[in-house]
């Protein structure tokens, strides 16, 4: 398949899913970036990368569903079969959602259902959870509910900082991510009435 990386800042996923392809590991193409913020880093990685890069403004469009008209057509020309978002740090519309049907993922930096939203690392801390970690899911109307791919857990120390747990769920993403992609890349992936996800671990 064709994938297209959603991101809005640094842009660490993206970089590892494009290096994760040349590498060989992965059996699908990175074929654009979308990024909402024409200043993000993620861009510049794009840019050393050679990957194809759409880039907007939202305040240049009347409404989301009119940039988000705009991207499908992009997707289209450049024949992207999946959606990869990868920091991109807005709320999906249904122009997309429906363009794309079963075919959006997102990486969220908790165990969801668990602390959805914002900040999900300051909130894990403050509600003092021993485990946290990051999760791959589909996309759905909601904010970061749709069904789960995969999960890893990572342990929260004693002296943990919103900084220092944040790096450590970053580490664990980018393999993470990878590998989430990659199954579905292979076509094992399937979502079981729009709920739950089954995936096919057979050679
Ligand atoms: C990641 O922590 C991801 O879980 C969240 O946004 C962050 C993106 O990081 N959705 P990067 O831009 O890929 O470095």
């Amino acid at each position: 398949p064709r994938i297209a990386v959603f991101a809005s800042g640094n842009g660490s996923n993206f970089q590892a899913l494009v290096e994760a392809e040349r590498a060989g590991l992965l059996d699908g193409h990175i074929g654009l970036l979308v990024c909402d913020k024409p200043q993000a880093r993620v861009i510049e990685r794009a840019a050393r990368l050679d990957v194809p890069v759409f880039s907007f403004r939202p305040r240049d469009y009347a409404s989301r569903e009119d940039y988000e008209a705009e991207i499908v057509s992009r997707l289209r020309e450049h024949q992207i079969d999946l959606i990869v978002l990868a920091g991109y740090m807005r709320i999906v519309t249904p122009v997309l959602l429906e363009a794309y049907p079963e075919r959006i993922v997102n990486i969220h930096p908790s165990l969801l259902p668990a602390f959805p939203g914002l900040h999900a690392v300051r909130q894990a801390l403050e509600h003092g959870v021993k485990v946290t970690g990051a999760t791959v899911h589909f996309v759905d109307g909601g904010m970061d509910t749709g069904p789960i791919i995969a999960q890893r857990a990572v342990e929260v120390l004693e002296d943990d900082t919103e900084e220092t747990l944040a790096d450590r769920i970053h580490a664990i993403e980018h393999e993470l991510y990878r590998e989430a992609v990659q199954l579905i890349c292979e076509g094992r992936v399937r979502v079981v009435d729009g709920k739950r996800v089954e995936i096919d671990r057979t050679a």
